[in-house]
This record gives C-alpha cells, structure tokens and sequence, in this order.
C-alpha cells in the first residue's frame, strides 16, 4: 500500500478535520475539559484502539486508514498510562469474536443458511471481564464504542444498547477515582445512559470517518469545539414509543403512527435521557429579540444569538411548531427550521434567519384525502433544543385551509393509529419574552404539478430496441459467468468494488457506474484491469463478512472476485483510496447545511476521480426505532432535518459534473430484521407526514439525479412494485424526473420459510421502478417475457417498459456528457 497520501486525499481530510467537530455532541460538562495541553492520560475502553470510523455493511468505507483516539492522542504529545490495560482488552475481545463466530456459524448451519446471511451486520456483545483500572495521572478518558451494520438489528440488551456490567462498573468506579474524567461515546446511535448519569462529562464523539482520533484530539486540546445537536431523542429503551411492534418477522405495525421520537416524548411528557435537539458547548449562548413577519404563509423569524460564556463556539438556534389540534390530533410541536451561527467569539452576536411555510405543517386528513391546516393558533417556539424553548409568536389562521388535494395511497391496512391522551401542556420555560400575534388569511390551494416527460430523443431511440435489449437497459448489468446472480461487489466490471452499473452492451447506452455510501464512497482499494474489466484486488469485503464465509461460499467469493496479490505479480496494481466521512447520524448532528454540503463535495470529487456516475446514498429512512442496524446511516427521526440534510450532501455530490446523487431506501426501511421480506404496516397519515416527508424535501430542494426504493414491503406490496409510491407521488405530486431503482435483490438471499416473496423485476418495471438492480439472468428472463404475455405474474406493457428505459438512457447520457464535457 502507497504510504504517502494523493494530495486530494490530504485536502479533504483537511477539510473534514475541520467540520468534525461540528458533528460532536457535548451531552455533559463540568467545566474540566478541554484540558490546557497534552500529558499523562489514563485510556479505557473499546473504543481507545478500535476506534470505529462508521457502522457495517455497504455503508462501510474502504478507507485505507482511521486514526484511533489512542493515535491522535500519541501524535498530539499525550503520555498514555494504560497500555497494559489496553494490551489485555485487546486479548479479551480477540478471544470473544472468536467464540461469537463460531456461535453464528453454528446457529447458521443449524438453521440450513449461510453464516453470512445469519451474521452480516450481527453485533457481538461487548465482553464481560475484570481488568484494573491502574493507569497513572489525574486524568482518564473511557471511550465506549458500539458497532451495528446492515443485515441485522441491534439488540436492547446489555452490552450493546444498554451498557455491559463492566462498562457500568468501569465508568463509575473511573468517574471517582480520576480528578478529571471524560466519557467519550463512539456510537452509531443512541445507548442507554442511565446507570452512568453521574458522570459529568461527556461526549458523543460519534463515528466520524478517517480522522476521527484526529478530531477529538483537537476538541479535548480546544483547538477546535463541539457543536453538534442531537439528531434523536436518547432514552431508556422503554420509554420508546412500544404500542407498534419493531424487528417482526413478516409484519411491522407502526401504531404509533405519528408518534415517533420527540413528538412522542413530548406529546407524552416524557422526560428522556437527552432530547432531540440537545447539545452543549465549551461556551454559554443566549437567544436575544425576536422578530417575525409572513409573506402569505411563509414565515421568517430572525433571531439575535449572543456568545456570553468565555470560549469560541457555536450555536443552533431551532424553531418548533405547536399546530393546534382539531379533527386531527397532533403532536406538541414539530420542528420546522434551523440556522446555525458562525464561530462566535465570547461576547460576540449574530443575528440568524429561520424561513419555513406553515404549508409545510399541514397534517394529513385521511378522511378528505387533503393536506390541511385547521383554523386556530399556531404557536412558534423558538430556543436551543426541542425541551428549551420559547414562544416568539402566536400565529392564528382565522378558517380552515387545505393546502393540497391528493389521491389515496398505501392501500388498506388494518391500523388504527395511536393517540396520546390530551395531557397538560409540558411545563414551559420560564416565558420571558412577549410573543407578536400575526393573522394569516392564506386562501389559496397548491396547483398540480406538471408530471416530468422522458426526451423525444431517448424516446426514439428506445422505440426500435427488441426486447431483449430493452430487457437489458432494465436490469443491471450481470457477470455472465455466473448467469444467475452478481456476487458481491462483482455486479460492475468498469470500475472495481462498485456496487452495480447498467449495461454495457448496447451501442449508443453508456453505462451508469454505482458505487455506496453514505460514508464515503465505497470502492476496491486496490485493483487490476484485465480482459474482465476492474477487478478488485485483496481482501475489501465487508468488515465481518471474510470470517463469515464458510469453505463454499468463501471459495465463489475469492475464486470470483478477488485475486491474491502473489497471483498478480507481473500486473500493475492501481488504487482508489477513498475518504470515510462522518456517518449520515453525525452529519445530521452539525445541523449544518454548508457541513453536510461539504461532505457531499468530497464525495463527488471522488466520484469524478474513479468514474462514478451515481453514489447509492445518502440513506435517508427516519430513525423510527433506536435498535435499526442501519441507524447510523440514517439522519434523525425528525423529517425536516432528514430532507434538508439529505438536500445538501445532494447539493455538494451534484456540484460536481456528471455525479449524481441516490436517495434512498423509499419508504419505510426502517428494521434489519428480514429485511427483504419484512412488510411496513403505516397508516396513509403517519406515512405522509413522517416518512416521505423527507423524501419530498430532498427532491424539492436538491433534486437528486436517482432514488432507489427500498427492499420491504409497504402494507403487504413491496415499494419497487407500488404504482401510487411510485407515479402517484413521485412523478405526478412531486413532479420528479430522476431515474428510481430498486435496491440490490438478490433472489438466493431470500428466506423460504418468510411469508411475502422478494420484489419481482417485472412486477417493478410495471409500477414505475425503471432499473431493476443488481440485475440477473432470471430477472432479465422475467422481463422479457412480461414483454411477451407469457410471464405468469405480470404481463408488462411496453409503453412503460420503454419510459423506463428511456430515463435510464436520459440519465446515462446526461451524467456522462456532462463528465466528458
Ligand atoms: C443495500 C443498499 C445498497 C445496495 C448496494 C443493499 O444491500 O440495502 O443500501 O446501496 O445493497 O450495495
């Protein structure tokens, strides 16, 4: 491996040092840290060596290095007093991952599956163990760490939500003993803190990519300061919404409904642990006048932000809305918009603006089929988390508006939403200020948009196409080699470790090169091009998933797609080293636009440098249930901070020609748990209002160039093959152009013993999903015989058929005249 660093490489991890710190969390402070300058320090805790750059899955970065807290604190000056401690941690875990393997493999073979199925994103407890605490100097940093990836969901028990019975032990007994003491959290989502809640300091540090030791050392040094919120409501596990199930096996009910996160805790006066919002600073703010004025129905209150502690920072200012309740029920307050200061000096103040649509609050009433906003009092709550707020304004509507008329979707379901019982208002802050009372007289209803069109030209062109080269465009390409399937990161053969491309065997069909996200791109290190194309070169699987294959499995892997070093000796081997960026979680913890845009733009530089025209994120589901495996890929369970985060990263990989961004996973991803068969039961109002919501922000801000649907089923009919997701509400109420594919299915991963079967490539095409990904044999043979009438589940119309594959072909030639421009 090439030692030195590309000069690319060292000017993003520049740039992502300095937007880090806006992704921390600073849960507690007593005042002690940051420390004057380096010294002896005492490390414990998973997380001091292995520090952890990002979760599991195709959302891990092949980064060809993560700097470890315990390294960045070593390259700062820092004496570290554990290494003992540290040595026999390591020998602990080593042997645990061992017993944990053998137990997948067991269970898998028990159960006549793959242990790679079984295990693939399975969190291995954190181990019980006696080791003392003996480390020298008058500080100590204990860094937590938890992992969880794609393929399974977390588990509520000790040693990965909750804390194992030494981490409590340690932390506590730490917290006495050292005059100084931090608790760092390098998670992927929440864990429960309440056994250690006396500790005084504490850091949600976060999973941050490559430099993410790097970071921290800064902050614990003050060179730099946290000043991330939180993006999730931190909670014992049951005091979760529970009337809805989560991890089921077929069938997921959402009975919650709307209730999800900081509408629940609130709604419910709940007090959490940390509440959506949260976050400290090295320094002290206050929120100072108000003022508040609306165009129709757009608001813009503009706020006065003063630094009045002693230390540089930082701060979020946030405005919630208290919708009054009539026909519908609603939740206390929503969030409904954000700004972020600049670094402010000690007594420093800028004047921020927060602009929303109260259109934007509008609830879902099922029985008119309408958005509407209820005549009554809308109440602006303006403040620095979702539990430290204050009224700025009284908004009344004086009647009834609906804001837009639409058509049913989701179909029947049987769901009756839960509703909290009214309760008394939460307490309120200390009201100090007098809030302006504006009237609104709004009238008008949102027109209909123009539903997008494909181009004459790519409609000609895909005309005179038979239908088996019709039936190629549809589907990704497939290594012929194995005729039924593409394996693992084998599914592209232009650009190495790719996730998918489109096919290349058309004249005048440029291929569409995919690679995954959302912490970075993720691609083979190192690779060779042969008569095959790119072929990746060593070991870059999926953490986890090397010790997982079994003699037969791990054969067709290595045997098809890696070549060993010593095998390629007279080759020239080339490299993509790729960037690990802060997890989406921690992204979405900057609420900053202009960070989250900047991540964005590394990624996209690094899409042009290797030949990407889609990157597969960024992974936008709403954080419905803290225990999801795919959590850390995810942003917030709160919709508007979802869309605009997913807006901006889109902003920054589009900047770049012929780069494009996916949205994915719509709708309703949102467990591991038989993640390919699993059906989301959601009311039409929960799903309206939480979980496209984001969606249609995304769109309507940034207009990503791809959305890729989701693998489970939404009300028993799988996302991939739902007209009304995918005509009704993308195309016709949202007007989006942009090309919609299906997740990788993948038919051999499928669980025989599940009710619902995977999603069908013709099935799909028929609904609206256009490219059926990854693409094999059997499911290029189903849409050509859809074409023909003789496919016994779908009889496909050609005139769809051919719409889909003409904005394939419109997005291809887009991206890749842009990039050849
Ligand atoms: C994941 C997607 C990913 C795709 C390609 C699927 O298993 O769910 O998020 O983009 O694989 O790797």
């Amino acid at each position: 491996m090439k030692k030195t660093l590309f000069e690319y490489e060292k000017t993003h991890l520049k740039q992502l040092r300095k937007i880090a710190p806006e992704c921390m969390v600073l849960l507690k402070s007593n005042g002690d840290f940051p420390l004057e300058g380096p010294g002896k320090i005492a490390l414990y805790g998973s997380g001091v060596r292995k520090t952890l750059k990002g979760g599991t899955g195709s959302g891990d970065v092949n980064s060809r290095y993560v700097i470890s807290v315990e390294r960045g604190l070593r390259r700062a000056g820092f004496t570290i007093t554990t290494e003992t401690w540290l040595d026999t941690y390591d020998a602990v875990l080593a042997e645990a991952r061992r017993e944990f393997i053998a137990d997948i493999k067991k269970k898998a073979y028990a159960q006549h599956r793959l242990p790679v199925m079984v295990g693939m994103g399975a969190v291995m407890p954190e181990p019980e163990y006696e080791i003392p605490l003996d480390g020298g100097g008058d500080t100590a940093i204990y860094v937590l760490s938890r992992i969880c990836g794609e393929g399974n969901d977390r588990n509520a028990g000790t040693g990965d939500f909750a804390l194992s019975v030494t981490e409590r032990r340690d932390i506590l007994a730490l917290q006495k003993t050292y005059k100084r003491f931090l608790l760092v959290l390098n998670v992927g989502g929440p864990v429960d803190l309440t056994p250690v809640m006396e500790v005084e300091n504490i850091l949600l540090l976060g999973q941050l990519g490559a430099i993410t030791g790097l970071a921290f050392t800064d902050v614990l040094l003050g060179k730099s300061y946290p000043s991330g919120k939180l993006s999730a409501t931190w909670a014992p596990i049951s005091d979760y919404p529970s009337v809805g199930t989560f991890g089921e096996k077929d069938d997921t009910f959402y009975h919650e409904g709307i209730y999800v996160g900081y509408r629940y805790f609130d709604s419910v006066q709940k007090e959490p642990l940390f509440p959506f919002g949260f976050g400290k600073s090295y320094t002290t703010f206050k929120i100072g006048k108000t003022s508040v004025e609306a165009e129709d129905t757009v608001i813009r209150v503009k706020a006065k932000v003063k630094n009045t502690g002693e230390r540089k920072g930082k701060e979020v200012v946030q405005l919630y809305v208290s919708v009054p309740s009539g026909r519908l029920d609603q939740p206390y307050q929503s969030l409904a918009a954000y700004a972020k200061t600049g670094e402010l000096e000690p007594q420093a103040s800028e004047e921020v603006m927060l602009c929303f649509d109260l259109r934007d609050q509008a609830g879902f009433d099922t029985d008119a089929c309408a958005y509407i906003l209820e005549k009554g009092k809308y109440l602006l709550r303006i403040g620095t988390s979702s539990r430290e707020t204050e009224v700025c304004a009284e908004i009344t509507l004086k009647k009834e508006l609906v804001v837009k008329t639409v058509s049913h979707i989701a179909g029947e379901v049987e769901l009756h939403d839960w509703k909290p019982e009214p309760v008394a208002a939460p307490k309120e802050e200390e009201q100090k200020r007098k809030p302006e009372s504006l009237t609104l007289n709004p009238e008008k209803e949102e027109e209909a948009v123009e539903p997008p069109r494909v181009s004459e030209e790519a409609a000609e062109f895909v005309k005179d196409l038979s239908d088996e080269d019709l039936a190629r465009i549809l589907v990704g390409h497939y290594s012929q080699d194995h005729g039924y399937a593409s394996v693992v990161g084998e599914a592209a053969n232009l650009v190495a470790g790719a996730a998918g491309q489109t096919t290349d065997e058309i004249e005048g069909v440029p291929a569409l090169v995919m690679a995954d996200g959302p912490a970075g791109l993720r691609l083979a290190r190192d690779y060779v091009r042969d008569e095959k194309g790119a072929r990746a070169v060593g070991d870059d699987l999926p953490a986890g998933m090397e010790e997982l294959l079994g003699p037969v499995s791990g054969a067709v892997v290595k045997g098809t797609r890696l070549k060993k070093k010593k095998e390629l000796e007279d080759q020239e081997i080339l490299h993509q080293y790729c960037t690990a960026i802060p997890i989406g979680t921690a992204l979405a913890q900057s609420f900053s636009p202009a960070a989250a845009e900047k991540c964005g733009d590394i990624v996209g530089d690094e899409m042009e440098r290797f030949g990407i025209h889609l990157w597969l994120a960024p992974g936008m589901n709403i954080q419905r249930h803290p225990l999801c495996g795919r959590i850390f890929e995810y942003y917030s369970e709160d919709p508007v901070l979802t869309g605009l985060t997913a807006a901006a990263v889109t902003k920054g990989v589009q900047s770049h020609p012929g780069c494009g961004a996916t949205i994915k996973h719509y709708c309703c991803n949102n467990q591991e748990t038989n993640r390919f068969q699993n059906s989301s039961a959601v009311s039409e109002r929960a799903l309206r209002e939480l979980y496209l919501r984001g969606f249609e922000i995304a769109i309507r801000e940034a207009d990503p160039v791809a959305l890729m649907t989701s693998y489970n089923l939404l009300n028993g009919v799988h996302t991939s093959e739902r007209e009304d997701l995918l005509k009704t509400v993308l195309r016709k109420e949202w007007g989006y152009g942009g090309l919609v594919m299906s997740d990788w299915v993948i038919r051999y991963m499928a669980d025989r013993t599940a009710h619902y079967k995977v999603a069908n490539a013709a099935l799909s095409v028929q609904a609206g999903n256009d490219l059926f990904m990854p693409g094999s044999a059997a499911d290029y043979r189903g849409i050509v015989m859809a074409l023909r009438g003789k496919n016994p589940r779908c009889v496909l119309n050609r005139g769809e058929a051919e719409k889909s594959a003409a904005r394939i072909l419109d997005t291809a030639w887009r991206l890749v005249r842009e990039r050849n421009r």
